[in-house]
């Protein structure tokens, strides 16, 4: 257990999250007040002190009652081009803090302070004020505590983003499409998915009110400019052919097929996929689509509950080829359970012969909800050392395959604190994933546990509008969640 005292603060958020990122195993508890003493366990002060008229942050940590660290940050040598000193308090306190945990656990982390999932903004906002990239590289590393590599990586992510969002246009969006059906649930997936098994029957319903939401935001969105639509999951072709046609055209009525500068349709699990089912996509323009093989490693694809060997990838992949679709899109993840450096390179050399314009690569995160969260003690993750080796790997070999990184996010408890990376070859970036992780352009959200993001450009302010997480509540209360989205239209 760590004890944590704040005093003349309340970041208790940054705080708390950083020392997660140290000690990810470990309870945190933010205390409220000073009376409480400890003489047992790890014990940290966070505070913040005037001296001379200079406001300082210190961290001390306390190992069984005993001062085992002490460091300090001085308020004003923080320089983030930041608009306020509340930012400047905060970075100095988590520097403070991030100091002190380097030295307690002798370990270092590639992204430094930053516990966000979004650390490519921070160079928007740079670039944005016109700051030099050498400055932001500096910026990165010295105040943020990035390592050298990572900083240089979301400069050149956030330069290669800047056609995709640049000039902002607070009339321009996008529609998400949320399918929530899966034929089985996957050991590490905490999506709020629901499988055919026990809820094949609600689709027919499911699509007719996803429908008719899809008509109450062609009403919503009328004179607005849609810019791309993204069909997600969940597996969206868990539904039949013939139901996904139905949503599409609908799309296409309500918006104009001809407006569409992007449509995705993730088709994920390649045991929902037959030639029938690409055929409609195509003859529908779909024209980008995710087959998902996590790993080329059959142990590991029963393992982690997918149903689907790597043959029926390379199967499946072949078939939306031939079928002609300009871009397809392979997810992948790094550090699932019994996966060394040696099957890493297994699934490359794999994925290196069948060539996809997109890749995704994204490092394990143990999230709340999975299956794997409540069994971990049954398998063996690797360390952060060698989840790095293995992230070098699909660096090394995307750089093979003509594949450039163009988008970059975090989550919470992922394995070694790293990233996912999208990758794509040139001209190839999906528009609808930087727009997502950017927040820079408006997402209307359709469908169970779809979340709308509306972006406010002058205030630089996203708000977001989220659907119902369960099924029965989003077909029985579908008009309150058109309501509360009308409501934020109506404020503009
Ligand atoms: C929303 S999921 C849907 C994709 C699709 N249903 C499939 O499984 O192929 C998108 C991607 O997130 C990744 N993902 C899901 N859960 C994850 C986890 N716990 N850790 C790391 N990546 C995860 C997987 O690569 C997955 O393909
Ligand atoms: S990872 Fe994909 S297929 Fe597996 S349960 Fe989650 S959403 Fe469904």
């Amino acid at each position: 257990m760590i004890k944590v005292l704040l005093k003349n603060h309340e970041i208790k958020n940054d705080i708390f999250e950083l020392i997660r990122v140290f000690l990810p195993w470990e309870e945190i508890e933010i205390l409220e007040n000073e009376t409480d003493t400890f003489k047992d366990g790890i014990f940290i002060i966070s505070s913040l002190e005037n001296f001379d008229g200079k406001l300082y942050s210190f961290t001390e940590v306390y190992r069984d009652d005993k001062l085992i660290s002490r460091s300090e940050e001085d308020i004003e040598s923080v320089n983030i081009y930041g608009d306020s000193i509340d930012k400047n308090v905060r970075i100095a306190t988590k520097k403070s803090l991030y100091k002190a945990l380097i030295k307690i656990t002798d370990n270092e982390i590639p992204w430094g302070i930053l516990t966000g999932i979004r650390p490519v903004k921070i160079v928007h906002e740079l670039l944005n004020k016109g700051i030099e990239d050498e400055e932001i590289v500096r910026v990165l590393k010295e105040e943020y505590k990035l390592y050298d590599s990572k900083a240089k990586l979301i400069l050149d992510i956030g330069k290669r983003q800047r056609v995709h969002i640049y000039p902002l246009n607070k009339d321009r969006f996008s529609l998400y499409i949320s399918i929530p059906f899966c034929p089985t649930r996957c050991l590490y997936c905490s999506f709020p998915t629901l499988p055919l098994g026990r809820f094949q029957s609600y689709i027919n319903e499911y699509v007719s009110k996803l429908i008719y939401e899809i008509r109450s935001i062609k009403d919503l969105m009328d004179g607005k400019e849609i810019n791309t639509v993204y069909i997600g999951g969940g597996t969206p072709t868990a539904i039949p052919a013939r139901e996904m046609e139905k949503i599409i055209q609908e799309i296409y009525n309500s918006f104009g097929e001809e407006n569409i500068k992007e449509f995705t349709v993730e088709a994920g699990r390649p045991d929902t996929i037959t030639e029938e089912y690409l055929k409609v996509l195509k003859s529908n323009k779909i024209n980008r689509i995710s087959i998902n093989p996590q790993t080329m490693n059959n142990n590991t694809l029963k393992l982690i509950g997918r149903q689907h060997s790597a043959e029926d990838i390379i199967k499946t992949y072949n078939m939306a080829k031939e079928i002609d679709f300009p871009i397809i899109n392979m997810d992948l993840i790094i550090g699932l359970p019994g996966e060394g450096v040696n099957d890493i390179q297994n699934t490359l050399r794999e994925i290196r012969k069948l060539d996809p314009e997109n890749l995704t690569v994204h490092t394990l995160s143990v999230k709340r909800g999975s299956k794997f969260r409540n069994t971990m003690e049954d398998y063996n993750l690797e360390s952060q050392d060698t989840i790095g080796d293995m992230l070098n790997k699909t660096i090394e070999y995307s750089k093979d395959m003509g594949l450039i990184p163009y988008y970059l996010y975090r989550q919470k408890q992922i394995l070694g604190n790293y990233e996912n990376i999208g990758y794509a070859k040139p001209n190839m970036e999906c528009i609808y994933n930087i727009a997502i992780m950017e927040e820079k352009e408006t997402i209307i959200g359709a469908g169970m546990g779809a979340v709308s993001k509306v972006f406010f450009p002058d205030e630089n302010r996203i708000e977001r509008i989220p659907n119902f997480r369960d099924i029965i509540e989003y077909i029985e209360r579908i008009d309150e969640q058109i309501i509360k989205k009308r409501n934020i239209f109506i404020d503009l």
